[in-house]
């Protein structure tokens, strides 16, 4: 029988730094230029956070918009999930700061690494709090400060990350509305493909490897591009058979933003016309973990949602992860 209770979306939100860097800036950083960055990636330009900025205060500017959005307050929060790779730092977690930030007394949280796919990841898990009927409010969040790691040295990478955050609240809903499946994978084996090998137990922080940029990412581009685009539009297309659906039943296809091309691979595959895509890739560049909650945030402030609408959310990454989520949507501020 299937279970009465599913996990619905209540309030989006996103947060962009005001800083921007357009590719006429990493034209003086590095040798590259706007016309090969835009047709190579569709990137225009991306956001960057000031000096002293992170990954927590994105993350709490977005979760008090979703209080505020919602009226409810901090205290009502149960749990605070945070897909990122780039957290403040290896502990406490961002959650915990974030938890702390906004005084959400009666919360735990954690933070989740799935990399591009990191937001889906967190929200499966948030999507099985509500459904088990033991928690009533979850906030999912997926926030990146990749501009933290990227080597300006290394023109194949600084020019396709920038910074960002958003997030949902989920809650119960009983009208058949919400989060209705996930499919999610794993392959190890394209670990080293798209890493950053510094920083962690294995290669902890010395002069040597901050010497060899080891705190910095490391990509296989062309290897990851080629794995992304079968992975995403595989994916996409699976979680449709699946329900019986095809892409004209879509009102919103939100991908993760990594590369237009990616995203125009998996457009072609699922038969999609342009006003049922979300790209923002040329504001924003790739803000990993934040990709996908930044574009659910920018549908709704665009009233490209309506309730009853299904909305296709897809993310390929590091790892390599992959993932596809399927939503009717709901009542949603
Ligand atoms: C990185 C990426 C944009 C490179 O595009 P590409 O079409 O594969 O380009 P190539 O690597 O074949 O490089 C082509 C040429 O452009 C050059 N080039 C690379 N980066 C450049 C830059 N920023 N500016 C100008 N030229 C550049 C290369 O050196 C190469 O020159 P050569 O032919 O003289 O050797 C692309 O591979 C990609 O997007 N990969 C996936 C990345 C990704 O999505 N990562 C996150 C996953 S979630």
């Amino acid at each position: 029988m299937p279970n009465p209770i599913r996990a619905t979306i209540t309030a989006t939100s996103k947060y962009l730094p005001e800083k921007v860097m357009t590719n006429h800036d990493l034209e003086k950083v590095v040798e590259t230029n706007h016309e090969w960055i835009v047709s190579r990636t569709g990137i225009s330009e991306r956001r960057v956070v000031e000096d002293g900025q992170a990954t927590a205060d994105m993350c709490t500017r977005v979760a008090e918009e979703i209080l505020l959005k919602r009226a409810i307050t901090a205290d009502d929060i149960d749990v605070i999930i945070i897909g990122t790779v780039t957290p403040d730092m290896l502990f406490p977690s961002t959650a915990a700061l974030v938890q702390d930030a906004i005084g959400a007394s009666n919360a735990w949280g954690y933070d989740l690494s799935g990399a591009c796919s990191g937001f889906l990841f967190a929200l499966e898990n948030g999507v099985n709090y509500i459904e088990t009927g033991r928690y009533k409010k979850v906030l999912v969040l997926g926030a990146d400060t990749m501009t933290s790691i990227l080597d300006y040295e290394d023109r194949t990478t600084c020019i396709l990350f920038g910074d960002g955050a958003g997030g949902v609240l989920l809650e119960p809903s009983s009208d058949g509305d919400g989060i209705i499946d996930s499919l999610l994978f794993t392959d190890g084996s394209g670990g080293k493909h798209l890493c950053m090998p510094g920083g962690g137990s294995l290669n902890p922080a010395t002069v040597e490897t901050v010497k060899q940029r080891m705190h910095y990412i490391k990509q296989d581009g062309k290897k990851v591009f080629k794995v992304a685009v079968k992975g995403m539009a595989d994916i996409s297309l699976d979680i449709l058979k699946k329900h019986d659906l095809s892409g004209k039943d879509i009102k919103l296809f939100i991908p993760h933003q990594a590369n237009k091309r990616i995203i125009d691979a998996s457009v072609d595959r699922l038969g999609l016309s342009p006003d049922q895509v979300l790209i923002n890739i040329d504001k924003y560049a790739n803000t990993t973990g934040a990709t996908i909650p930044i574009g659910l945030a920018e549908a709704v402030e665009e009233g490209r949602i309506q309730t009853g609408d299904y909305i296709l959310l897809a993310a390929f990454g590091a790892g390599f992860t992959w993932g596809s989520t399927l939503i009717r949507w709901g009542h949603s501020k």
